[in-house]
C-alpha cells in the first residue's frame, strides 16, 4: 500500500517586522515581559493589500518548486486556518485558482492551530487510502486581522504566515507513520472570535463590544498545552510502534517557549531536540508548524531516514501529533534560470486563465439576460 512523503516544503513571511517595543507603545508592556513569558522578540505582520491565501499562494509556490512539480497535477488541496479570507468560498479555492491547479479537489480545515496536523492526517489518509496520489496541505493565517491591538494580553502573542508541505503517495517505506487526532469542546470559550458566525453575526453590538476580535483565557490555555503536547507525542509514537529515543526532532506548535520547555522536560528529551523559532514569528496558528519544518529543513536538521514529530494544540480546544519519516533529500542547488522560467510561465498562464474564465462568465451572463 501506497503511504504519503513529504516531497516538497515552503514557508511565506511577510516582511512587515513588529518589535516587542514596538508594542510597547501600543499597549502597556515591555520587552523584557514579553520574552521572558512567551519568548518572543518579535513578529512578521502582512501588508493592507495581503490576505490569507496570498501568503498560502506563495508557500504552495514554494513546495511545489522544491518538488519539482507542475500545479495543473496537483490533486488534493487542504488549507488549514482560522483566519480564512472569507466565510466562504473557502480559501482552499483561492489557492486553487491562483496556483493554477485545474485538477485538484480543495477545502479549507478548522481546527485552531492544530489545523496543520488535522490536515496532514486527512491528506494523508486520502492518499492511503488510494483517492489521491498527492496533495498540497497548507497551513496559513492572518492573525493581525483578528487581533485587538489594545489588548496586552492577546496582541504581544500572534504574527502571521504561512507554511506548505506537499505529499505524494509512493510505495516506500518511510513517509507518515501515524497520527493521533484529539478533541475537547467544553474548552471552547479559552480561545475563540466569538461574534461574525451564525450565533452572533456582526452586528452595532459586536463590533461597540469588540467580539470580533481574539479573546483568550492565556492561563488555561497554558495548562492544557503543557499536558497536550507530551500527550500526543507519546501516543503518536506508540501508535507507530516507536520510542522516544528514535525521535531525530519534534517540530511542535510555536506558542510560547515556556510550554516547549515544559513539553522537552516532560519528555526527557534535550532542548535542542524540539525546534523553535517562536522568538521571529510569534504564534502564526496553523502556520506555525509547517513554518518551523520548513525552516528545519532549510537549516540541515532534518535529514533522509530521520524520524520526525509534529505536534499541536489549540482552540477547540484540540490537539494532535503526526509521526513522519523523512525520505528525501533537500534539493542541493537552488532552482536553475530555465526552471525558474518554467514556473513563472505556469503561473502567469494561471492568472490569464483564472481573468479569462471571470470575463467569460461575465459575458455569458450579459449575453443570457432577459
Ligand atoms: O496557540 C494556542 C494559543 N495560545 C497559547 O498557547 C497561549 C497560552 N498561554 C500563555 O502563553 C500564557 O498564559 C500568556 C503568555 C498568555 C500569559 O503568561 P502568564 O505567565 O500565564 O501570565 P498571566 O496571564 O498569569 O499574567 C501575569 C501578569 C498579570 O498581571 P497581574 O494580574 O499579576 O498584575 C497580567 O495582567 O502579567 C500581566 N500581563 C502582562 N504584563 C505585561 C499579561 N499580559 C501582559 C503583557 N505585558 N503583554
Amino acid at each position: 500500500m501506497a503511504t504519503a512523503h513529504v516531497v516538497g516544503w515552503g514557508k511565506y513571511i511577510p516582511t512587515r517586522v513588529v518589535t516587542n517595543d514596538d508594542l510597547s507603545h501600543m499597549v502597556d508592556t515591555s520587552d523584557e515581559w514579553i520574552r521572558t513569558r512567551t519568548g518572543i522578540a518579535q513578529r512578521r505582520l502582512v501588508a493592507d493589500e495581503q490576505s490569507t491565501s496570498d501568503l498560502a499562494v506563495e508557500a504552495a509556490h514554494r513546495a511545489l518548486e522544491v518538488a519539482g512539480f507542475r500545479p495543473a497535477l496537483v490533486e488534493l488541496i487542504i488549507v488549514a486556518t482560522v483566519t480564512a479570507d472569507m466565510p466562504f468560498p473557502s480559501t482552499a479555492c483561492l489557492v486553487q485558482d491562483a496556483i493554477g491547479a485545474t485538477h485538484a479537489a480543495a477545502f479549507d480545515l478548522s481546527a485552531g492551530c492544530t489545523g496543520f496536523i488535522y490536515a496532514l492526517s486527512v491528506a494523508s489518509d486520502m492518499i492511503g487510502a488510494g483517492s489521491y496520489t498527492n496533495a498540497l496541505v497548507i497551513g496559513a493565517e492572518t492573525l493581525s486581522r483578528f487581533t485587538d491591538w489594545t489588548d496586552r494580553e492577546t496582541c504581544v502573542l500572534f504574527g502571521d504566515g504561512a507554511g506548505a508541505v506537499f505529499l505524494q503517495a509512493k510505495d516506500l517505506d518511510g513517509g507518515v507513520l501515524s497520527s493521533v487526532l484529539g478533541s475537547d469542546g467544553s474548552g471552547a470559550e479559552l480561545l475563540a472570535v466569538q461574534a461574525g458566525g451564525s450565533k452572533l453575526p456582526a452586528s452595532e453590538q459586536t463590533l461597540a463590544d469588540r467580539m470580533h476580535f481574539i479573546t483568550m483565557r492565556g492561563r488555561e490555555v497554558f495548562r492544557f498545552a503543557v499536558g497536550a503536547l507530551p500527550r500526543a507525542t507519546r501516543d503518536v509514537l506508540e501508535k507507530a510502534h516507536l520510542d522516544l529515543d528514535d525521535v531525530d526532532l519534534v517540530i511542535p506548535h510555536q506558542a510560547n517557549q515556556r510550554i516547549i520547555d515544559a513539553a522537552a522536560r516532560s519528555l526527557g528529551l534535550p532542548a535542542e531536540k524540539l525546534y523553535s523559532n517562536l522568538e521571529w514569528y510569534g504564534n502564526t496558528s496553523a502556520a506555525s508548524i509547517p513554518i518551523a519544518l520548513c525552516e528545519a529543513v532549510e537549516q540541515g536538521l532534518i535529514q533522509r531516514d530521520n524520524l520526525v514529530v509534529c505536534v499541536g494544540f489549540g482552540a477547540g480546544l484540540t490537539w494532535g501529533a503526526t509521526a513522519l519519516r523523512w525520505t528525501v533529500r533537500a534539493p542541493s542547488a537552488p532552482m536553475s534560470r530555465w526552471e525558474t522560467l518554467l514556473y513563472s510561465v505556469q503561473y502567469r498562464y494561471a492568472s490569464f486563465r483564472s481573468r479569462l474564465l471571470r470575463a467569460l462568465r461575465a459575458i455569458t451572463a450579459w449575453w443570457t439576460k432577459e
